[in-house]
């Protein structure tokens, strides 16, 4: 094993589950799990101003706007829980993001990108649940909660998102491709970067390849 990493960066499709990993991976390090859609969805919630110009881009599958992401994003990560490391879920998803990011790091991070197809995705996120207050995500078959409807973590309900409908699910596909997949180059350039194929294997399997990688 190399020295444990600082900047963790999971890279991936909409589903092919980032959430899930960084829950696990967060026990493990004791590092923030910043989840850029998770802070979103808590915005939405307290109907600040953030949360109502991001609910209108994310209820339609686009993007929320990189000068907002950035702001909320560096505020977030100048919290002292962030000193000494953190996993980044769900951000950067432009180039514009990710150029800004990197002129942030003091370390070099480690980028682990998910690769999953489109079938298993539709699969996955057409059955999912999630808790509505600390966005741990749950699937109906494969990852059920302990008591039905009712967070294993933090004992929140559980929910379905609103942008999991299947027409909202294709649209945030096709903005992966178009705005997020160019990523995989850039960083593939620059940092230590590795690729995880996740649809034949079960969470606990794609957890043991992924902290192989520290
Ligand atoms: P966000 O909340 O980040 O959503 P996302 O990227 O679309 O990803 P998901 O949370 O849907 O999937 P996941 O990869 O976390 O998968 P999960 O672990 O849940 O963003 C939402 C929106 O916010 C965006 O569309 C955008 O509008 C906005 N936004 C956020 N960040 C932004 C940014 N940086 N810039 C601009 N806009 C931004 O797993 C999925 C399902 O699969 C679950 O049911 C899970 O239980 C199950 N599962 C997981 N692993 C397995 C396995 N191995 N086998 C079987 N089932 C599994
Ligand atoms: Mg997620």
């Amino acid at each position: 094993m190399n020295s444990l990493p600082h900047v963790i960066i999971l890279l991936g499709a909409p589903g092919s589950g980032k959430g899930t990993q960084a829950a696990l991976i967060q026990e493990r390090l004791h590092l923030p799990h910043i989840s850029t859609g998770d802070i979103l969805r808590n915005q939405i919630k307290q109907k600040t101003d953030l949360g109502k110009q991001a609910k209108e881009c994310i209820d339609q599958g686009h993007l929320v706007p990189d000068p907002l992401i950035l702001d909320m994003v560096f505020k977030r990560l100048s919290e002292p829980d962030c000193a000494k490391g953190y996993i980044l879920d769900g951000v950067p998803r432009t180039i514009p993001q990710a150029e800004a990011l990197d002129t942030f790091f003091t370390s070099s991070p480690l980028i682990i990108n998910f690769s999953l197809p489109k079938e298993l995705i539709l699969e996955r996120l057409s059955l999912r649940i999630s808790c509505s207050q600390c966005g741990q995500p749950y699937h109906r078959l494969y990852s059920p909660p302990k008591q039905p409807e009712v967070c294993d973590r933090c004992q929140g309900p559980l929910i379905q998102r609103p942008d999991d409908s299947q027409e909202v699910i294709l649209k945030r596909l096709e903005i992966y491709s178009l705005q997020t997949e160019p990523l995989l180059k850039f960083y593939s350039e620059r940092h230590r970067f590795y690729t995880i194929d996740c649809s034949q294997k079960n969470k606990e399997q794609i957890y043991t390849e992924l902290v192989s990688f520290f």
